[in-house]
């Protein structure tokens, strides 16, 4: 009983056409069409959209879909959260539909951010085409990349996610935490930030470094500014580079992340990149 993988994030944002740009022309993902009109779906594999956009008066996450393994676990899952004194509802067969999955269930994690749990997706055996790609998005067990996400108590969300829904802590930078749950060195994040949670930060993974470069030209042609240079970081071993979404979360595009496959100790890291990453700020305005 356990999360599995994670399995989609939901935006609300306020530009849907410079998110259409982002999402398909710049990170090369599939849109297709979904249950609701005003909003963009996008598939990167053979999974129901694992990013879906919104239009919502001010930028936010609307959810983070952890995949878990069945019915059985997802109750038995909402138990333990419940017995956190954590309030869960449970998705409507019209939400359901919406996301394309069986069941799910939704609470706020002790910092805030917006949790959903889900079993079941329905395929749809269309196969994904990312033509912008030359290979594909590395999903599968380690499902769609990472996201990272704040907390004022980072400590209390932490101890949730190690002790209620099982991640792993994987290393620390600081008060920053790196979890996983799959071999994927980190599908989630925790870092320190007043009030409530807020997501920071997505990366997806593509299988040839070709398309890291290729991405990078990609921002380069549509304008959408550099946040991290081409850099190698010292805990996932990922070579990547991110930009600023439209709402300056920061998005990864990476290639050949550490695959984690044994119980390891945690470690704290000094440096974030063994090389590149040079930041630059937003921009303004
Ligand atoms: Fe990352």
């Amino acid at each position: 009983m356990a999360i599995r993988s994670l399995g989609y994030i939901r935006l609300g944002v306020t530009d849907m056409e410079r998110w259409r740009v982002f999402g398909e022309d710049f990170l090369g993902m599939m849109r297709v069409e979904g249950g609701d009109q005003e909003s963009l779906y996008f598939r990167i594999d053979h999974y129901p959209p694992r990013l879906v956009v919104s239009p919502a008066g001010e930028p936010t996450m609307s959810a983070m879909g952890f995949e878990v393994m069945n019915e059985r676990d997802l109750v038995q899952l909402v138990s333990t959260v419940e017995a956190e004194g954590i309030k869960v509802t449970a998705g409507t067969p019209a939400e359901c539909a919406e996301r394309r999955v069986t069941g799910f269930a939704r609470f706020l994690d002790p910092g805030g951010n917006p949790v959903e749990l889900f079993y079941g997706p329905v395929l749809d055996h269309v196969r994904v085409r990312t033509p912008l790609l030359g290979s594909s998005f590395v999903t599968g067990d380690m499902g769609m990349g990472h996201a990272i996400v704040t907390a004022e108590d980072v400590k209390a969300t932490f101890d949730f996610y190690v002790r209620v829904l099982g991640f792993v802590e994987r290393n620390t930078a600081g008060s920053t935490y790196f979890l996983g749950c799959n071999p994927r060195h980190h599908t989630f994040g925790i870092t320190p930030r007043p009030g409530p949670g807020k997501l920071v930060h997505i990366m997806v993974e593509v299988a040839d470094l070709d398309d890291v470069g290729l991405a990078l030209d990609r921002a380069a042609e549509l304008g959408v500014p550099m946040m991290n240079t081409l850099g190698k970081h010292t805990n996932d071993h990922m070579v990547s580079f991110y930009v600023y979404s439209p709402e300056f979360y920061a998005i990864e595009v990476g290639w050949n992340g550490l695959r984690v496959t044994a119980e390891e100790p945690t470690y704290e890291i000094t440096e974030g990149a063994f090389w590149g990453h040079k930041f630059t700020p937003p921009p303004v305005g």
